[in-house]
């Protein structure tokens, strides 16, 4: 099995290989061009690992489709991974909520064990025929959580992410108009330049508001409304250093389709193409059907031939042509390279501090407006780094108090949260007299109460000398040295927690929390690292360094996980939040729109828990799963989120609580990319005129107002449907007197002219009569029944693809002059996905055709 894939995965910088979104040569047009033709495999998938091999990971989306959808599907293997995700789930908080979820909450109900269900029905009755539709459907089950710590990287899906070849973002000309979509790098040309950007009017045709808000629904994950998943979409010198992409371009999950196509509203058109990133970074040897994609990204099976003296593909080979030496560009301390000049140089800043290095904590000290400024993208930190974090913050909170800056920003655009350790530490540098309240609770269920009376029951015979006694004292089973959250001291035993607590037609467990004053439990729960303020060993100095007044902290509503706990108990403390972005609408957002659960666990941290506790007592062992091993497909990660956070005395986890930001503004022309000028203006909205706040968007806060107004209702946002099954759109050629032709057959038989459909609608044997329209050269459309020649797929290859994707070297190769959509489609028509065929030939849709002469 890939051990490798495992060990290496949190090395992973994925993005860093695809900075600006520009596509290296497409696949299929070096093709042509080198002799790696003549050895061309004969599948799509074939030639996608032939060019990763040949330090390619760039491609057309199209071309990534349709080798996903060669890839064959096994409905055991699938049914046994649907088994072992049901058993996984059993552990999912909040199964109960997101089936009913209470008022206030953004976003559609679930019930998600049914949906698996409903998948494995779909598996039983023969209704997936390939892999991809398998996995679209459950990962589309997933996203329906709105929980970022639910998460599933597995299978084909693994291969690739799809990615608009340019970035877009979302601002306002001055603050108050409507947020408009630009692309981001005119945004970040713009300024002293004579020309205004131009905003995106539509895409495909479609208007750009609502062809973004179905994007958003189906392909941002883990957020807690359409505002969060609409700021996923887009770009902000926040994400460009972490070096990560946003959900448009870079890290879609589901096939785009193939065309993209921007209307500005000064009426420039801007035709391109979905593209795909292929994210595996690990060698798999040559694969050369969709059947060896199957064994290794489905099965986790390296081919024969596999080199294991190779650490990565050619694709993401470290780059010689650029500098291996990521320290060499780290002595600046600052991310204004990294950002297009947006941060400006801090006054503080973390070691290390670049995006590939560990640093991540700026301070700035804005003396004009006597406010001082901690931006905090991440609490993800590992090793010394964590003490380094906490140094930069406290050194920040030190230079800003010295220099009496009156108040602070704490800047957490993009955080997702990280170490808690850093949470309950950096909490205390501002309030160190106040104890935070972390009360989590979990589901109670008969497998959670079998690992609880083992686990705690074999740790609780442990003494203080055993090495596994502070090995096992932060395990998640054990819960006599956490504090039972009503009595302030630690669970006497396992049952005393099991509850269980009947709430929202399930059962919980009571509320615990860390002892944090306990150092045995601080480093087990943390990696030995003691956080500050909470022992005597550490503890923490006596004032305030400001009013909590003058605290304010800045999201795009992306914090999540610890960076939620963060805000919660900031928040609770009296601080004040603001939020930025979202959709083009007025009234409130919620600061915290990522998760905002206690606890991320993932599956393979459950098998080791359930396998431990099996060793350990024969006769409970029997009540535990035995087939844990068994995961069908291959899992490189699963996680879910395994305790809820809960206020006190509440019993709704605080996932499901609306929570506005007491204040929400645009970004702008002028602010998205000049911190300086974002700092300002949320100082100026905060505490100078509330009236700068979005409208509509103050006095919902209901954290410290108990008058607070009632939460927005959700919007009606359909998830899109998706039917991998059955295309979309399929490509056809146009020969070189201008006809159309099938693009989709092998190139002996390419030539097979498409013919209007008889009057009764019928057509030739084998092929489908079916409405499609077709784009003319002046943008009109035109509907006609046609007859189109099915397309067969063999065993042994595909037969649809079509060698005539590649243009000679006068004509264009992304032009593409025509693009046809099945309008209608029979259940025997059988049509694969097109494969990309771009049209070569400047001329366009004949009269014969229909299009206008
Ligand atoms: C999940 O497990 C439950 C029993 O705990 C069972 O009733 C249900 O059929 C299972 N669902 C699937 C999809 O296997
Ligand atoms: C199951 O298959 C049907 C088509 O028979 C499809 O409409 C539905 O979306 C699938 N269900 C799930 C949960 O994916
Ligand atoms: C229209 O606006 C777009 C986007 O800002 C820009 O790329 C294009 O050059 C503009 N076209 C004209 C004719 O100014
Ligand atoms: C395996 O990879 C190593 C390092 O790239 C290379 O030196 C070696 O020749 C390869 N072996 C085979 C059998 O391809
Ligand atoms: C990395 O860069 C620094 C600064 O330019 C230099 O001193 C150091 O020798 C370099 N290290 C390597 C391994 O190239
Ligand atoms: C970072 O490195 C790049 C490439 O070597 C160089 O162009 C740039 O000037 C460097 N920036 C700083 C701040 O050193
Ligand atoms: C506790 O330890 C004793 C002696 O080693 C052993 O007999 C007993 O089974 C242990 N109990 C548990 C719950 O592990
Ligand atoms: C409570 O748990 C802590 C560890 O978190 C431990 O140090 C302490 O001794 C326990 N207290 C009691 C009374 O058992
Ligand atoms: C909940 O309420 C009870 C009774 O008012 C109180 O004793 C307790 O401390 C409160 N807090 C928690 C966390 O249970
Ligand atoms: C195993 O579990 C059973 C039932 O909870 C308990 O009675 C027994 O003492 C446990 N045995 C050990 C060795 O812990
Ligand atoms: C509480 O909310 C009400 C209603 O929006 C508002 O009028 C009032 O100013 C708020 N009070 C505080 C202290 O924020
Ligand atoms: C293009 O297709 C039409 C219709 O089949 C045919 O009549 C014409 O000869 C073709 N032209 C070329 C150059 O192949």
């Amino acid at each position: 099995m890939l051990v490798l894939l495992l060990v290496a995965a949190s090395l992973l910088c994925l993005p860093c290989a695809f900075a600006h979104a520009v596509p290296r040569p497409l696949a299929r047009a070096a093709a042509t061009s080198t002799a790696a033709a003549a050895a061309a495999h004969q599948t799509i998938c074939g030639d996608i690992i032939d060019f990763v091999n040949n330090g390619f990971n760039i491609f057309y989306a199209s071309d990534a489709y349709d080798c996903l959808t060669s890839v064959p599907f096994d409905p055991a293997v699938a049914s046994r991974f649907i088994d072992y995700l049901n058993t996984t789930f059993l552990f999912q908080s909040t199964l109960a909520y997101l089936k009913n979820p209470p008022q206030g909450y953004q976003q559609p109900a679930v019930d998600f064990l049914q949906g698996l269900q409903l998948i494995q029905q779909n598996i039983t009755a023969g209704y997936y025929t390939n892999e991809y539709a398998f996995e679209a459907d459950l990962q589309i089950l997933l996203y329906a959580t709105h929980d970022a710590h639910v998460a599933l990287t597995a299978g084909a899906l693994s291969a690739f992410s799809f990615a608009s070849p340019f970035a877009i973002s979302s601002v306002s000309v001055d603050g108050k108009q409507l947020p408009k979509v630009y692309v981001t790098d005119d945004i970040i040309q713009s300024p002293g330049q004579a020309w205004q950007p131009s905003a995106i009017k539509s895409i495909n045709g479609e208007d750009v508001t609502e062809y973004l808000t179905k994007f958003a629904a189906l392909n941002s994950a883990g957020t807690l409304e359409p505002h969060a998943d609409w700021n996923q979409l887009m770009t902000s010198p926040a994400l460009d250093i972490q070096g990560s992409l946003s959900v448009f371009a870079g890290a879609a999950t589901f096939y785009p389709g193939d065309d993209l196509a921007f209307v500005f509203e000064n009426g420039t058109e801007l035709d391109y193409n979905w593209l795909a990133i292929y994210d595996n970074p690990y060698p798999t040897g040559p694969l050369t059907t969709g059947g060896d994609f199957y064994n290794y990204f489905v099965l986790g099976l390296l081919p024969a031939s596999y080199n294991e003296t190779e650490t990565f593909n050619p694709a993401y080979a470290p780059d010689s042509s650029t500098p291996q030496n990521s320290s060499s560009n780290s002595s600046s301390n600052s991310w204004y390279d990294d950002s297009d000049g947006a941060y400006p140089n801090p006054d503080i800043s973390q070691q290390d501090l670049s995006t590939a290095g560990s640093g991540v904590v700026t301070g700035y000290l804005l003396h004009d407006i006597s406010t001082a400024v901690l931006s905090l993208p991440t609490f993800q930190q590992s090793g010394w780094s964590v003490g380094n974090f906490s140094l930069a913050v406290q050194e920040t909170i030190n230079h800003g108090t010295a220099a009496n800056l009156s108040r602070i920003i704490i800047d957490l655009q993009q955080n997702a949260g990280g170490t808690v350790e850093l949470v309950f530490s950096t909490f205390r540098r501002f309030f160190p007299d106040i104890d935070p309240f972390a009360g989590s609770r979990r589901r109670s269920h008969e497998l959670a109460n079998v690992l609880g009376e083992i686990l705690t029951g074999y740790w609780d015979n442990l003494t203080t000398n055993d090495a596994e006694y502070s090995i096992y004292a932060a395990n998640e089973w054990v819960i006599t040295d956490r504090l039972n959250a009503a009595t302030g001291r630690n669970f006497t035993s396992w049952s005393e927690y099991f509850g269980p607590i009947a709430v929202q037609d399930d059962l919980f467990s009571l509320t615990e929390r860390y002892n944090t004053s306990s150092e045995i439990f601080d480093e087990a729960a943390f990696n030995d690292w003691i956080p500050y303020g909470y022992t005597a060993e550490n503890p923490a100095v006596a004032t305030r360094p400001w009013d909590p007044e003058n605290i304010v902290l800045l999201t795009d509503g992306l914090c999540s996980s610890a960076c939620a706990l963060f805000l919660e108990m900031m928040t609770q403390a009296g601080a004040r939040t603001i939020a930025v972005g979202g959709r083009p609408t007025t009234g409130p957002m919620q600061a915290a729109g990522g998760n905002r659960g206690a606890v991320v666990y993932s599956a393979d941290e459950l098998d080791n828990d359930i396998s431990f506790a099996s060793s350990l007592n024969q006769t409970n062992s029997a009540s535990l799963p035995q087939n844990r091993g068994d995961t069908g497909v291959f899992i490189t990660y699963a996680g879910f989120n395994l305790r809820d956070q809960v206020r006190p005395n509440d019993t709704t986890p605080l996932q499901f609580k609306y929570e506005a930001a007491d204040c929400r503004i645009y970004y702008t022309l002028s602010n998205l990319y000049n911190m300086s000028r974002l700092w300002r203006d949320v100082a100026s909205a905060t505490w100078n005129d509330p009236s700068l706040c979005v409208q509509g968007s103050t006095g919902y806060t209901s954290s410290h107002n108990t008058t607070a107004k009632a939460p927005p209702a959700p919007l009606a946002i359909q998830v899109p449907s998706l039917n991998p099954a059955i295309p979309d759109h399929v490509d056809f050629n146009l020969n070189a007197t201008g006809d159309l032709t099938d693009g989709r057959t092998t190139p002996s038989s390419r030539s097979s002219t498409i013919v209007p459909c008889g009057s009764d609608k019928s057509c030739q044997e084998g092929a489908i009569c079916s409405t499609i329209s077709i784009k003319c050269s002046t943008g009109s459309l035109v509907e006609r029944d046609l007859c189109l020649p099915p397309c067969r797929k063999t065993n042994t290859g595909d037969n649809c693809q079509g060698a005539n994707t590649f243009c000679n070297a006068n004509q264009q190769l992304k032009t593409k002059l025509a693009t046809i959509k099945i309008s209608s489609t029979n259940a025997n028509n059988a049509f694969s996905p097109g494969v990309w065929a771009g049209f070569c030939n400047p001329t366009v849709g004949t009269p014969a055709l229909g299009c206008p002469a």
